[in-house]
């Protein structure tokens, strides 16, 4: 569908034509959802026999009676996970809760009111404190400077990660900056892993930024590759090493998305000086983590290889849903410039770009149509798309047929509302 080259009575028989078939599509009443980045009920069920796994044996290899108070690292079995997942050393590795976003949350609530390094390092002491952005992003990052009353600068994502030539300019001028949010693989949402020479570029931002500058590296997708042949992130641990930069990045992973999302293990690597900043406080909120848990997850993955095969399996029930939706765009606009995406391998979701000023009109027809999208906007710090185009669409949750049913819907509701802008 070419629109730039169409005449008015060309454009007016299309929409004429797109709004009947959004009518017809309508009277189905459908009630499709695409809203939710979560693992299916499927998926979860891949790590049924976690439940009764201990089979009363709550020791762990070093001898830790897993039910009692105490161990605040968490148990070795799980910083091993950790390390693995991360690619750091053991020692640089804690292993916590259910949640890594929480982990982030107490990193950063760290960071600004009592400082990583000692109490001069809090970063309520600077009259602006202010974090990157890169854009589309995790609202939920976004959350957390909001609360903390932290101000977020916009950087817009490429292809390859967050354009560093606009990040390396922001941090020579402003001397608020504090921290960066960075999901280097498989970003949420637009599914793009971090090129080498991006990594290498953040690892030297430390040499350049602010002394407690820390970069917050969600890896929350480490592992949650879709094909066969993954493209690799390269080590940011081993490039801030290169760059002398240890202190300046802050890593976290969870398996929210590897075995239960509200029952699983978090990680968090980190310098030994971070480390012990972090305990310092950590230690004050609690006397130990669910090591019970924690267990559990050390069995369940013991054999070698197991946590590969695992992630296979969620890779089968999730890709079909990902092609669906990849097949629904390519269909439909590849070769016109009604909209842009990348293509996602791995990770949960695809990001799509309408032209300026389109989402909220697109989200608003699906809805009218049966189909719930997550608000436009949402991928931007304070809810707010300067240019009113990104959507993030999350298709684990709903079967194959209900995402084909879906993304027909949706990429009518993107060419009539590109029409009717047109019009
Ligand atoms: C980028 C990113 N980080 C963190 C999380 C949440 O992780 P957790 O369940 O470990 O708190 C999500 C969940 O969608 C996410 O997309």
């Amino acid at each position: 569908m070419d629109l730039n080259n169409a005449t008015s009575e060309q454009l007016i028989q299309l929409e004429q034509s797109l709004s009947e078939q959004y009518q017809q599509l309508q009277a189905l009443k459908l009630n499709l959802d695409l809203t939710r980045g979560k693992p299916s009920a499927e998926q979860l069920s891949l790590s049924n026999a976690l439940d009764g796994i201990l089979n009363g044996d709550y020791i762990s290899k070093d001898g830790t009676d897993t039910r009692n108070y105490g161990g605040l690292e968490g148990i070795i079995e799980s910083r091993e996970m950790g390390a693995t997942v991360l690619d750091m050393p053991i020692e640089n590795i804690l292993a916590q809760g259910s949640s890594s976003l929480t982990l982030m949350y107490q990193l950063m609530s760290t960071a600004y009111f009592f400082g990583l390094t000692g109490k001069q390092s809090a970063w309520h002491l600077a009259q602006e404190v202010s974090v990157i952005c890169p854009v589309p992003g995790y609202d939920r990052h976004f959350s957390i400077c909001e609360q903390l009353g932290i101000k977020m600068i916009n950087v817009p994502m490429t292809s390859n990660g967050p354009d560093m030539d606009v990040v390396e300019s922001l941090i020579k001028q402003d001397s608020s900056i504090r921290g960066m949010w960075c999901v280097p693989k498989y970003s949420n949402p637009t599914g793009v892993v971090y090129s080498d020479q991006t990594v290498e570029r953040i690892a030297k931002l430390g040499q350049i930024a602010h002394k407690d500058f820390r970069v917050f590296w969600d890896n929350a997708y480490a592992i949650h590759d879709l094909s066969d042949n993954p493209v690799s992130l390269s080590s940011i641990f081993s490039a801030c090493d290169q760059a002398n930069t240890q202190d300046s990045v802050l890593q976290f992973a969870s398996t929210s998305k590897v075995t239960l999302a509200g029952a699983g293990v978090a990680f968090l690597g980190a310098s030994e000086t971070n480390l012990k900043g972090f305990k310092a406080v950590l230690g004050v909120q609690t006397i130990g983590p669910d090591k019970t848990n924690q267990l559990r997850h050390a069995r369940f993955f013991e054999k070698p290889e197991s946590l590969k095969a695992h992630m296979k399996k969620h890779a089968q029930i999730i890709k079909p849903r990902f092609d669906s939706v990849l097949a629904h765009l390519e269909k439909e606009f590849s070769n016109t410039d009604l909209g842009k995406w990348e293509s996602a391998d791995g990770g949960y979701f695809i990001s799509f770009d309408t032209q300026k000023g389109l989402a909220k009109k697109v989200v608003q027809l699906a809805a009218d149509a049966g189909v719930k999208l997550t608000p436009a906007g949402a991928t931007f710090p304070y809810g707010n798309d300067p240019e009113d185009s990104n959507i993030r669409i999350a298709p684990t949750v709903p079967t194959v047929k209900e995402v084909d049913q879906a993304m027909q819907i949706f990429t009518l509701c993107v060419k009539l509302a590109s029409v009717q802008q047109r019009l």
